[in-house]
């Protein structure tokens, strides 16, 4: 008899924990940043990089746009920067974008684009700049 209830709490508790395990799973899956990056349209991301981006980031992403490349500190590399921050590279260069620079303890030359882009603009600007990192390898 106790054999019994103990191996059916036992099931029991294997059953509960592979619930939550699959809840935490699926609840934390759709908020990792690469997710959201993947979530931007690039194509619709290249026109506002061009735009407003380019200028200093350069066309490829290496910082050495047109005013750029006279600024210091020179805007970074995104292919070289990109992995420094890991996992949360894209929640943090959505904080710089929207926010700018001087948010985030870097240089104000970043300006913040938060007012003039939409969230949405600045999740498609932040797919094509991963496009652009892997283009470069
Ligand atoms: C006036 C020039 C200028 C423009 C325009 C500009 N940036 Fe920047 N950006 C910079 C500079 C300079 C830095 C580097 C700041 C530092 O390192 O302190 C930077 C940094 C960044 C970073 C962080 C990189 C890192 O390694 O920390 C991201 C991401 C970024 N810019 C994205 C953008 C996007 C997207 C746009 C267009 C919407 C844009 N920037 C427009 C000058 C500019």
């Amino acid at each position: 008899m106790t054999t019994y209830k103990s191996s059916s709490l036992v099931r029991a508790v294997i059953g509960l924990l592979t619930v939550l395990l699959i809840a935490g799973w699926v609840g934390l899956a759709p908020s990792t940043p690469s997710a959201w990056a993947v979530k931007g349209n690039p194509e619709a991301g290249k026109k506002t990089y061009e735009q407003f981006c380019l200028p200093c980031h350069g066309a490829t992403g290496k910082g050495d746009g047109p005013t750029g490349k006279y600024l210091t500190p020179k805007p970074a590399d995104y292919s070289t920067s990109m992995p420094q921050y890991g996992e949360k590279w894209a929640e943090y260069y959505f904080k710089i974008i929207s926010e700018g620079g001087a948010a985030v303890g870097r240089s104000p030359l970043m300006a913040p684009w938060g007012k003039q882009l939409k969230e949405s603009e600045i999740w498609d600007v932040i797919s094509y700049v991963e496009t652009l990192t892997k283009a470069d390898k």
